[in-house]
């Protein structure tokens, strides 16, 4: 597989790197979803026979990798609480050779932006043997895995040029999160019809935009706080946990610093033996129920010398924090705290003058296993 980056070149306008233009693109990804997959009502158009395959499992199975894993881990909390169907996130590379015991009646949805990852193809040519019904979810149309699962969505978030991806992300976590809704209304889940998924959206596009308009701000905190640094952290819990492991992969892929996303309440069970003067431990904070957990997981690190930066929702900020982010449904914060995470990690790899859209070792599409 191959992206003739030349010819795109065009596309990439005033912008220094595509990744800077795929950042700024997500509030009308936000819009384009809710366009495309709802209807002015706000209720979701997605196929019926799809919706029906859905509605005969037992249990979904989200098969992905690197970024598409990640928001993999969102899209299950997802399925799991708008529409109550158990949900398993696999890494395809793993699952390939070490297919789990399944339920009686799986179905799987593969999320890929490129539609080609050779890891995610494997597993779907052996759930095609085994028969069981299948969704890829993609941003390019008629790509193999599009081609060869029972069912696809598009993303409709334009071409992806930058190797880092940012606006398939937040793209899959719309999707699902549309699909969720659909599924859970169409099992009679009152959470799923409480859940105005249109309004939502808009309200997230709104708060992206509000985060890419503060650039300076994330120039000025990667400069002062990553820029020099060896290594660095992201810990929070649940769905904050879920985007600590896909913000620090941003970090590390383009600006290669060694970066790892934690589980907050687990740091302490090893890895805060590696907090030093100065390491920075970047704390996610989005959901009630565990905000003040992870705020005392934060103190604990302060205490061995870290500098700690938050990212916090307004509804649970607190004098001092440093990122504050628009208030949206708990479900869906991932879209918004992401996106200072991409700032960061494109601000500290432009700082350090590297090519941010070509990070060494790395491709946009694997197309080996
Ligand atoms: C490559 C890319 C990653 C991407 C992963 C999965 O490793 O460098 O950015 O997340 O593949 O790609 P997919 O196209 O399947 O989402």
């Amino acid at each position: 597989f191959h992206v003739d980056i030349d010819a795109a070149q065009a596309d990439k306008g005033t912008y220094p790197f595509y990744m800077l233009k795929e950042i700024d693109e997500q509030p009308n990804v936000m819009r384009k979803l809710s366009q495309v997959y709802l209807n002015d009502n706000g209720q979701p158009v997605i196929n019926q026979d799809l919706l029906d395959a859905l509605k005969a499992a037992d249990r979904l199975y989200i098969v992905a990798a690197g970024t598409s894993y990640h928001a993999g881990l969102v899209g299950a909390k997802l399925f799991e609480s708008l529409a109550n169907v158990p949900t398993e996130v696999h890494v395809s590379s793993e699952f390939a050779y070490n297919q789990p015991l399944l339920s009686a009646h799986p179905f799987f949805i593969f999320l890929t932006q490129s539609g080609e990852t050779a890891d995610s193809r494997e597993v779907l040519l052996n759930v095609n043997e085994q028969k069981f019904p299948s969704l890829t979810i993609t941003n390019v149309p008629n790509s193999t895995l599009s081609r060869e699962a029972t069912y696809t969505l598009l993303l409709h978030a334009g071409p992806e040029i930058a190797v880092a991806s940012t606006k398939a992300y937040t793209a899959q976590i719309a999707l699902e999160a549309i699909l969720a809704k659909a599924l859970g209304e169409a099992v009679g889940q009152s959470a799923a019809r409480d859940f105005d998924v249109k309004q939502q959206l808009a309200l997230v596009a709104n708060g992206m935009q509000a985060l890419v308009d503060e650039k300076d701000d994330f120039d000025a905190i990667a400069k002062a706080d990553l820029l020099h640094t060896p290594n660095a952290f992201y810990i929070g819990r649940g769905l904050d946990y879920a985007v600590s492991l896909e913000t620090a992969l941003k970090l590390k892929e383009i600006s290669y610093v060694q970066a790892e996303g934690f589980a907050s309440g687990e740091l302490k069970h090893g890895t805060i033996a590696l907090i030093e003067k100065d390491t920075p431990v970047i704390g996610i904070i989005t959901q009630a129920n565990t905000a003040a957990l992870t705020r005392s997981n934060l103190q604990e690190v302060a205490a061995r010398g870290a500098k700690t930066i938050t990212i916090v929702t307004n509804n649970l900020a607190q004098d001092g924090d440093t990122i504050v982010l628009p208030a949206v449904d708990e479900r869906l914060t991932a879209l918004l705290s992401v996106v200072p995470g991409q700032l960061l990690a494109y601000y500290t790899s432009l700082n350090k003058g590297l090519d941010v859209d070509k990070p060494r070792n790395l491709a946009k599409s694997v197309t080996v296993e």
